[in-house]
């Protein structure tokens, strides 16, 4: 972040929470609230390393606050508090009103940011859609053709001492699935030229990381008023976004205007049909929202899972090589012996009886989730899209693995993350493919 941001905010913070101090000392002591340990300030100066700052915190308090100027938020990584927010007393915990203004730029009234009977509905009808064997079937055949894809990619550009940013593979690949079975509309015809979907991915993560960075610098609403420094970037990003969006919108109403779209079976159509009693609801701020809302879900974060998983792999080539083996079993039919085999030949063969013989590769999986949650803070909600996002990273990972051995670049670049909402690695994943 710009430097005079970051100057303004400490000034700005440390004001504030002397009088915070002075204001409030009886809740500060009061031993019924968990203990306040920090400050915006310290999340301010640990910035880079936020995820850092708030596990070392978590080891020595598990559940505390942390103060900001107006407010005092919790964190917890105590499974009985979570149990209780995300289950026993679910209705009672709300995403808020100040959530909804720091986000809602971006995510507009998306299931990320709306309580009540707005998040209710979307939810209903998410999770109804997640749930049908239809979507199932169809997302499966997606992600094993898009896998394909990657992996043929990976193979055009493999060559020796040639090296790969996995990361941004990973993310061009998981944002044509989720614009196919979310959306029903094939992203590249929308896109034109690559340079266009560099610029989009760019303007992609830059709203991500400029919306997060809200969280700690309160002259925010200050500088969109004005239109300067972050927000003045933040807004031109969500320009960019929002281009590329509309057009999809309207690709969509075309499609829908030549076809019955009642049966298809994307999540957007779905909407629609769901408002069609109320046309007056299908405005083109709501579709864009929920466009906006399923992306965020559906693309950064099994991509950056994967991308931890592969440098995960690379550092532990003998749980490489475990899960290989596993790959190549599960797909072999009865005692066959294993043969040459086409990349689409093997995504083929990744039937549902095959993945679910794949427990080593799922447990990898999640110890890559466990060391590098995709997304660190974990608000208040349940992943709806859980099943359908293990699904996904199984078949890539598989198809990655079956065909390629992965090595870093540089095995003694030291990989960090950047702070924002998912747990992107900082500068990418850059690795060296060799065939298999
Ligand atoms: C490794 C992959 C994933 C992880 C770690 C993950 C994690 C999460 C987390 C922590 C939340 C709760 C956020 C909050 O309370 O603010 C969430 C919500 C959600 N996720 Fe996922 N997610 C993943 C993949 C996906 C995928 C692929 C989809 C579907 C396209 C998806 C759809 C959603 C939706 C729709 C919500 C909002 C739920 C609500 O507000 O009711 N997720 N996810």
């Amino acid at each position: 972040m710009d430097f005079l941001s970051l100057a303004l905010s400490t000034i700005a913070g440390a004001f504030s929470l002397l009088l915070l101090f002075k204001l409030s000392t009886k809740k500060l002591f009061n031993s019924s609230y968990p203990p306040a340990v920090g400050s915006i300030i310290n999340e301010i100066i640990n910035y880079r390393r936020l995820y850092d700052y708030h596990t070392d915190l978590c080891r020595n308090y598990r559940t505390y606050r942390l103060l900001y100027p107006w407010s005092s938020e919790i964190y917890t990584a105590n499974p009985a508090n979570i149990e209780y927010f995300l289950k026993t007393n679910f209705s009672n915990y709300e995403k808020g009103r100040s959530n909804y203004e720091i986000m809602s730029d971006f995510l507009g009234d998306g299931i990320f940011t709306v309580d009540g009977d707005k998040w209710r509905q979307q939810r209903k009808l998410a999770s109804y859609e997640f749930s049908t064997k239809a979507v199932k079937d169809y997302s499966s055949h997606v992600f094993t053709k898009n896998a394909a894809a990657l992996a043929h990619k990976v193979s055009e550009i493999a060559a020796p001492n040639k090296v790969i940013d996995m990361q941004e593979l990973l993310m061009k690949s998981t944002l044509d699935t989720i614009f196919i079975i979310g959306f029903g509309v094939e992203l590249s015809s929308l896109l034109g030229a690559e340079e266009n979907g560099k610029a989009f991915a760019e303007a992609f993560n830059e709203t991500n990381a400029l919306i997060f960075w809200r969280y700690v610098d309160f002259l925010w609403k200050f500088k969109r008023f004005f239109n300067v420094g972050a927000e003045a970037k933040l807004k031109k990003s969500i320009q960019t976004i929002d281009e590329l969006i509309y057009k999809v919108i309207h690709s969509k109403r075309k499609l829908i205007s030549t076809q019955d779209h009642s049966n298809k079976a994307d999540i957007l159509s779905r909407f629609i049909a769901l408002s069609e009693k109320e046309p007056e609801k299908i405005t083109d701020k709501f579709l864009r929202d929920i466009i906006i809302n399923f992306m965020t879900a559906g693309r950064d974060t099994t991509a950056v899972t994967l991308s931890w998983f592969l440098s995960m792999v690379c550092r532990n080539p003998q749980v490489e090589e475990k899960i290989v083996e596993e790959v190549r079993e599960s797909v072999k039919q009865g005692n066959e012996e294993e043969r040459v085999e086409t990349i689409e030949e093997f995504a083929n063969s990744l039937t549902d009886a095959a993945m679910d013989k794949m427990p080593y590769l799922h447990a990898a999986l999640s110890e890559t989730l466990r060391l590098y949650p995709a997304v660190p803070l974990g608000g208040l909600r349940m992943c709806l899209g859980r099943e359908f996002a293990y699904r996904q990273m199984k078949i890539t990972a598989a198809i990655l693995l079956r065909f390629f051995r992965f090595r870093f670049k540089d095995e003694n670049k030291k990989i960090k993350y950047r702070t924002m909402f998912t747990l992107h690695i900082d500068g990418g994943l850059q690795l060296l493919a060799f065939p298999r």
